[in-house]
């Protein structure tokens, strides 16, 4: 019985969420390619590709627990004008584990250090980001529901008011998050920062629009204004008309925060509470909202990153992402690969799929493993700790650590949580997943009952 509020949790997402399914990209299941890193800043990988006849550059980074049987988020972090992709990986600090466990990320490289929505750019960025997506979607397994973009200065007005508006773009693209973005807009009359009116047709709503400017921004005013012979919005005026486009109302609710250094106002109601979220904070010049000094300086109110990860967490392209779906593992049939393919080493690469070329093959095609017990049925191990097994499904959120993939066996996946301590329950789709406990799968009593959730 103790079961029952997991299983009702999981019938209240599906019924809410029905949209929240993970849509896996056609590189689920492949092998990386020979010298592809995984790691943390300074691991990322320079990749490059041709765009409208141009060489374009990107660093993508992909995270330590980065598995092709999983389907991954991605965020794209563009730089601001005059600056490069690597600068932004330290500025806005995506590849760092502790802030972005699971999703990959991309800090591309403007042609003549500008992206697209900027006075001088005459590029193509839009389709330079779609190509960047195709080309990563191919190789890569990612969840097309969770590709995000974000950037700063020009590349915030890139990713929240270019990509975000694009009919295209937008309907690929799950969220957009704009640090001190420049939001020019084209205008035959004088500029009136508070009507000015703006260039936008985005092919969904709501667009989630997450955006943080600080009141002494020199650069990218926060009240707008003339610059370069555009137009910039004030930021109530720019969130305001995001928040109307969306059909969420031109209200807002404000809260204020570091004794009202800090205030965060959020567009929208119910399920769609948050759906535009924008904070003002004080002093904050042109800069990155960080807590920490970084490339761009010494500090702020505000961690911008995580909260623009926790905004990113919460949309998907088709709607609200249940938390619980945020990380999990992939379930497809077709991505119950074996350890040794997805090691970054060129040389342990070759190994592994010399030694066993058959396994590779007939596991990346072979169904999940089978449930390995009759559903409900309780598993005591000989040190006596009890387990669950539940067929079929995992309603709950994410694994810590990493995915261990020479656990080849329910068995021996079990056996890993009963060792430790943390562990609430595992989940199996051929690569083991140590959980903790997590609401709705509650243990029976004690630290002895714990529940094995098998992915089916
Ligand atoms: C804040 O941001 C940094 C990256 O700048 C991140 O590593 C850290 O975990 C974040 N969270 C907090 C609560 O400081
Ligand atoms: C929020 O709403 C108030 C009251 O209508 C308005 O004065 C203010 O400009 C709005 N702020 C933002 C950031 O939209
Ligand atoms: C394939 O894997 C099974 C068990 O996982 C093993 O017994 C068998 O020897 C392997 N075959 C090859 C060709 O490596
Ligand atoms: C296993 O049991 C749970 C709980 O009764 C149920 O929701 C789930 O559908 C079952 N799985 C299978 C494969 O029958």
């Amino acid at each position: 019985m103790q079961y029952i509020p997991a299983i009702l949790t999981f019938a209240v997402l599906l019924v809410i969420q029905p949209a929240s399914a993970i849509t896996e990209s056609p590189g689920c299941g492949k092998l990386l390619a020979p010298g592809i890193k995984t790691g943390g800043t300074g691991f990322s990988n320079d990749l490059t590709l041709t765009s409208n006849g141009l060489t374009r550059n990107y660093l993508l980074h992909l995270p330590t627990n980065y598995a092709p049987t999983r389907a991954h988020g991605l965020i794209f972090s563009f730089h601001g004008r005059g600056e490069t992709g690597a600068y932004q990986e330290k500025l806005s600090k995506f590849s760092n584990g502790d802030l972005n466990p699971h999703m990959l990320a991309v800090y591309a490289d403007g042609i003549d250090g500008q992206w697209q929505g900027d006075p001088a750019a005459t590029t193509d960025d839009v389709k330079f980001t779609l190509d960047m997506l195709e080309q990563i979607s191919k190789e890569f397994c990612l969840d097309l529901e969770k590709v995000y973009a974000s950037g700063f200065s020009n590349g915030g007005g890139f990713a929240a008011n270019i990509l975000a508006c694009d009919p295209v773009a937008s309907t690929k693209i799950a969220a957009f998050a704009g640090f001190a973005g420049a939001y020019y807009q084209k205008t035959d009359r004088s500029c009136d920062a508070t009507t000015v009116p703006i260039t936008c047709n985005p092919g969904r709503k709501p667009i989630p629009i997450f955006e943080i400017h600080g009141s002494a921004d020199g650069v990218i005013a926060y009240n707008g204004g003339p610059r370069r012979n555009r137009c910039l919005p004030s930021l109530p005026h720019f969130m305001t008309e995001w928040a109307k486009r969306n059909g969420l109302g031109s209200r807002n609710e404000s809260i204020t925060l570091d004794d009202g250094r800090v205030v965060k106002y959020e567009y929208g109601k119910g399920e769609k509470k948050g759906a535009n979220t924008h904070y003002w904070v004080q002093g904050l010049g042109h800069a990155w909202a960080s807590t920490k000094a970084n490339v761009g300086g010494c500090c702020s109110l505000i961690n911008g990153s995580s909260l623009a990860m926790e905004f990113f967490e919460k949309w998907t392209l088709n709607g609200v992402a249940s938390r619980s779906s945020a990380s999990l593992p992939s379930s497809s049939p077709k991505t119950a690969a074996a350890t040794s393919t997805i090691k970054p080493s060129t040389a342990e690469t070759k190994t592994a799929q010399s030694s066993k070329p058959t396994n590779t093959t007939s596991s990346a095609s072979s169904p999940s493993p089978v449930c390995p017990a009759a559903n409900g049925t309780t598993l005591t191990t000989t040190e006596k700790t009890k387990f669950q097994i539940l067929c079929g499904y995992d309603t709950t959120a994410s694994y810590y650590g990493s995915p261990i993939y020479d656990l080849r066996s329910f068995g021996k996946c079990i056996a890993a949580c009963e060792d430790d301590d943390d562990c609430g329950h595992v989940s199996y789709n051929g690569v083991c997943y140590l959980k903790r406990s997590v609401k709705g799968l509650k243990k029976a009593g004690g630290s002895a009952n714990r529940v094995a959730v098998k992915l089916g």
